[in-house]
């Protein structure tokens, strides 16, 4: 895939340390042909750094751009102008699951896990702590098809952390948990922290603030940082 092209680099380079920095980015979606073309501008300079061994906040209203701007994080969508520069493995959740109906959890896990090249040992202790840190080795052999919401939003968050990358892009993973799944995941998200990893975590939640070490809203367009 295509790499972002710079473009001015706009707010200056990134530190040595940093695991993701992006500057100036932007993004108009095109929709339609002439006479009918509509266009919509939703990044207009965006800017990110993200540094080892710290959990940001990305919040801003509903279709403020927020997972347009993770995409781009993640290569998933190519921006029209800016740069991204990233370093070390890295972990995505999106914020609609992409499951397989037909698969289990245990088949997600492996499949992934083979993917990220882990092998056998390795697949199965990232499995084990997934399945107890977020408690849903009981749907280890169900189908995606049978399982609630609250527990396929637990395997999407578990298909990005099971190699434990040092970057992890999280777009509102916890939208469907219940009380006790949401303390889990900051204990979780934590403890990776604590061990060198950075998050970004999309979020609607100002109660959340606390729990963040730093925030950027999402403004017109633009990062501000909080
Ligand atoms: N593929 C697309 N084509 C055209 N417009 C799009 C596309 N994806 C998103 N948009 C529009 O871009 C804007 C930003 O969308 P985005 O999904 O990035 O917002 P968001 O901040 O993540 O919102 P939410 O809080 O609802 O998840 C919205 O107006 C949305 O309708
Ligand atoms: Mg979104």
């Amino acid at each position: 895939m295509a790499e972002p092209r710079e473009e001015g680099a706009p707010g200056g380079g990134s530190s040595p340390t940093s695991l993701l920095t992006a500057r100036g980015l932007r993004k108009t979606y095109r929709r339609g042909m002439w006479p009918r073309r509509r266009s919509l501008s939703v990044l207009e300079g965006a800017d990110i750094d993200l540094e080892p061994g710290e959990i940001v906040g990305l919040v801003g209203e509903n279709g403020s751009g927020k997972s347009t701007l993770m995409k781009i994080l993640v290569g998933d969508l190519i921006p029209d102008a800016g740069l991204v520069q990233r370093r070390g493995s890295l972990g995505y959740c999106p914020q609609v699951p992409v499951l397989y109906e037909r698969l289990t959890a245990g088949e997600h896990l492996e499949l992934f896990g083979a993917a990220y090249g882990l092998d056998e040992g390795e697949l199965g202790r990232a499995r084990h702590e997934m399945y107890d840190r977020l408690d849903f080795g009981r749907f280890a052999d169900t189908r995606v098809e049978e399982m609630s919401g609250g527990t396929r939003s637990k395997l999407n968050l578990s298909l990005a952390m099971v190699h434990d990358p040092d970057l992890l892009l999280l777009d509102e993973p916890y939208a469907g948990f219940d009380w006790d799944t949401y303390q889990r995941f900051w204990d979780l998200t934590g403890s990776r922290r604590d061990r060198g990893a950075s998050l970004l975590i999309i979020s609607h939640f100002i109660a959340d603030e606390e729990r963040f070490d730093r925030i950027y809203d999402l403004v017109d367009g633009r990062t501000v940082l909080r």
